[in-house]
């Protein structure tokens, strides 16, 4: 395991050791409930104070605004039903737009709200590179729009999307707007005194946290109606005991993200761009193409379409060949069926089973993408006779 070239830090990172060694003691010293009031428990509240002060300082944020929840999903759950129902609640609005291209957190949000809770909602189509337009938003806002959620960047694709020209539409509207930026959280400078946007969605093991935490920016004053009801802890917004070393470890990831951005971001951006030219010309030019948006994309975001290729046989034999890759977003990795977000963009049927994504992250070297490009030509005359033979 240890040796295989791990190019899918879209799907998970490693947690930072200086990450294991904050959350530790929440474990072992400080393991009261922060809702105690003994000095075990104050203690734990201090901590999870703390690790709220310290996302919302990196956010030029207020720390009432920093929700914890159980993960990425969970906070987009709650951004979008949450603004919803409340909406419904105060006979605020019945419509929202979202966009294709979402995180199945999201779209299925989306879908669940208009079957079965009578919602209003606008999925807006996306271009051949997955960018929704501003136009197509601007003309889907009608007088009862209660929110509008469009993501900072696809998982399969990379392609980031003009967040702030449609948060900035949302305002003149007086719309609410919530983005998921799961994918982008650490790529991104966030201020929340100078961004439109009034709800993130954060996951941080997407960003070298620990996974069973997720962060939800809710901006003063945007009500929420709660999912997850029992004993009102992050201010009534999602009951249950707060699991205090991982929202430690949230926040020191989140830090670590932030404190070293620029570096990190050029790290990616030259490995990103030597594995795309690589890869590039190692396939034959008919047979690859470059999904997702040419330069507004993830730094660390590399995808392709193969033609007439399944993604699961190109990502079995990367493995062989020691490389962790993914076919789409993780939740997709094992399903052979044709990739949504490939027949979204338009690719017809030959490319769009086809789908690989290569995420990289800070331990990656140029070396070991010279030896992902090495093995790619070997890696898909495989997959093509395998494809051949069952006619993909
Ligand atoms: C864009 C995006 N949104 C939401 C999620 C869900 O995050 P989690 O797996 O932490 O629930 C993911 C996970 O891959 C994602 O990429």
């Amino acid at each position: 395991m240890s040796n295989h070239i791990y190019l899918d830090h879209g799907a998970s990172t490693p947690v930072h050791p200086q990450v294991i060694e904050k959350m530790l003691p929440f474990w072992t010293e400080h393991y009261g409930n922060p809702s105690s009031s003994h000095a075990h428990g104050r203690s734990a509240n201090f901590a999870l104070g703390e690790a709220r002060r310290t996302v919302a300082g990196l956010m030029n944020a207020q720390p009432k605004e920093i929700v914890f929840t159980g993960c990425g999903s969970e906070s987009d759950n709650l951004a979008v039903r949450g603004v919803m129902w409340a909406a419904r609640q105060h006979g605020s609005g019945n419509h929202l737009i979202t966009s294709v291209i979402e995180h199945e957190a999201v779209l299925e949000t989306a879908v669940q709200l208009r079957d079965h809770f009578n919602f209003d909602v606008t999925i807006l189509g996306v271009d051949e590179y997955g960018r929704v337009s501003v136009d197509d938003v601007a003309a889907a806002i009608r007088p009862d729009t209660a929110l509008i959620s469009v993501m900072a960047a696809n998982n399969e694709i990379g392609t980031m999307q003009p967040i702030q020209q449609i948060g900035a539409l949302a305002r003149e509207h007086g719309i609410l707007f919530h983005s998921d930026a799961v994918q982008a959280a650490a790529t991104t400078r966030w201020d929340m005194q100078t961004m439109p946007l009034d709800l993130i969605s954060f996951a941080p093991h997407k960003f070298y946290g620990p996974k069973g935490v997720g962060i939800l920016y809710v901006r003063e004053g945007v009500e929420l109606v709660s999912s997850l009801t029992g004993g009102g802890q992050e201010d009534g917004r999602r009951s249950g005991t707060v699991n205090v070393a991982f929202a430690v470890g949230a926040a020191e990831a989140f830090k670590l993200a932030q404190d070293n951005l620029e570096a990190q971001v050029t790290h990616y951006t030259n490995l990103r761009d030597q594995l795309i030219a690589g890869v590039m010309t190692a396939v034959p030019a008919n047979e690859i193409i470059l999904t997702g948006h040419p330069t507004e994309r993830l730094p660390h975001h590399a995808s392709f379409a193969l033609k007439n290729m399944s993604g699961n046989d190109l990502l079995i034999h990367l493995d062989m060949a020691g490389i962790c890759a993914s076919s789409g977003s993780a939740c997709k990795t094992g399903d052979p069926k044709p990739s949504p977000i490939l027949e979204t963009i338009g690719l017809d049927p030959a490319w769009t089973k086809g789908g690989l994504r290569f995420t990289v992250g800070s331990q990656n070297t140029p070396d070991q993408i010279e030896h992902l490009i090495q093995a790619m030509p070997t890696v898909v005359e495989k997959v093509k006779k395998i494809s051949q033979l069952f006619a993909i």
